[in-house]
């Protein structure tokens, strides 16, 4: 039943260079990111933009890899600070009838998608990402038309469009248990586009998956060779790594997780150092909720680095407080999905949180650990 080398379809893309519209490269996505505030200018940011939110009935979704302030404002406010997964459910659940998603365009996209009904804004809709880029939808449909026989499964990272082609959406945090399950049942599955979280699943599930080849620019560049030397130097720090690393990193992992899973790590292993390999957004979130741990960030340099990112992910980045401000009063960076591609792609997002709502807590707020570890 395994496939130990499993097909591909392989889209490569140049994110340096512009696409049509221009919007879509890492410099454009860099070249929008805001200077920094000076402290007076990040207080009176947050003001404005904590009373705009309120005076719009309006409440504030937030991941973890944006800045630090637009973190502490959507906490502050009574908003969220999670990972895809808590973000699309809270937004689901929460009474607001206006969302403002703080992240990349796939999260603004699910919170509408689940809640049609309510006003969805984003920061900068170009805020994109290089698996939803990577995976375009026509190229999509042809490759599950070549294999109706399997199950389609896709990452949260990806457009509207490419959900509403899938039969189960997954994010970081339940996509194991969910293709454990799909296994268990005899399923082939037909995986996009993440091939670092693909691959990891599949060594972790054994089930036949067949593959697109995407990547997210920010995690495929932290090193293995790289990241064993800077053990040696920390022997006794923890190594937790985001599933969207390449096979050499995963496998010196303590714990593979999810944004959320990540942060429960740093907060409940009885470890003081910690070697991070994900986006250094993350950090904001890890220091205040375990201040006397030291977080060492995982390599991104070394033979073949090019550091489009340097654990950085532009897109999110370009996500301001200026930002929520501008599109909570001007009402700019709605975000709208076509109803036919929504009813479509619903199902696969319900599909998922049912699943999910369905597994005992900890089955999902759990922390994977690889069974490798690091020595
Ligand atoms: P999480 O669901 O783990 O927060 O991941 C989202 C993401 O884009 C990571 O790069
Ligand atoms: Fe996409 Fe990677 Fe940015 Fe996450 S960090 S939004 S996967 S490009």
């Amino acid at each position: 039943m395994t496939t130990a080398s499993p097909a591909s379809a392989t889209a490569q893309y140049d994110y340096d260079q512009q696409d049509a519209s221009g919007a879509t490269c890492t410099a454009h996505a860099w070249a929008k990111v805001p200077a920094p505030l000076t402290p007076v200018q990040r207080r009176e940011l947050k003001a404005r933009a904590a009373e705009l939110l309120r005076a719009r009935g309006a409440v504030l979704v937030a991941h973890y890899y944006v800045d630090g302030d637009l973190q502490d404002l959507a906490v502050e406010t009574g908003g969220c600070v999670s990972d895809s997964l808590e973000m699309a459910r809270f937004g689901r659940d929460h009474s607001a009838q206006t969302l403002v998603v703080a992240g990349v365009r796939f999260m603004g996209e699910s919170a509408k998608i689940l809640s049609p009904a309510k006003r969805v804004l984003m920061p900068d809709l170009d805020a994109t990402c290089s698996l939803d880029l990577g995976c375009p939808s026509d190229a999509f449909n042809a490759f599950c038309d070549a294999h109706p026989d399997r199950t389609v499964v896709v990452y949260a990272n990806t457009s509207a469009a490419v959900k509403a082609r899938a039969d189960w959406m997954v994010t970081s945090s339940c996509a194991l248990p969910i293709v454990r399950h799909l296994h268990a049942q005899g399923r082939k599955i037909l995986w996009a586009p993440d091939r670092h979280l693909g691959g990891y699943i599949q060594r972790e599930t054994g089930a036949d998956m067949l593959m697109w080849n995407g990547a997210c620019i920010v995690h495929d560049e932290f090193k293995g060779l790289e990241l064993e030397l800077l053990r040696r130097e920390h022997p006794k720090a923890k190594i937790l790594v985001h599933p969207e690393s390449p096979q050499q990193v995963v496998e010196q992992a303590d714990v593979v997780g999810s944004t959320a899973q990540l942060l429960k790590a740093v907060i409940e292993l009885d470890a003081r150092e910690f070697i991070v390999a994900t986006d250094n957004g993350m950090f904001h979130r890890m220091r205040q909720a375990a201040p006397g741990k030291v977080l060492i960030e995982a390599p991104t340099a070394g033979n073949g680095a090019t550091c489009k990112s340097c654990a950085h992910c532009p897109w999110m980045a370009m996500n301001a407080l200026q930002g929520v401000i501008d599109c909570l009063a001007q009402g700019q960076g709605e975000i709208l999905v076509d109803e036919p591609i929504r009813s479509r792609a619903e199902g696969c997002i319900r599909r998922m949180l049912d699943f999910v709502a369905a597994q005992p807590a900890a089955a999902i707020a759990q922390p994977m650990a690889t069974g490798m570890g690091a020595a």
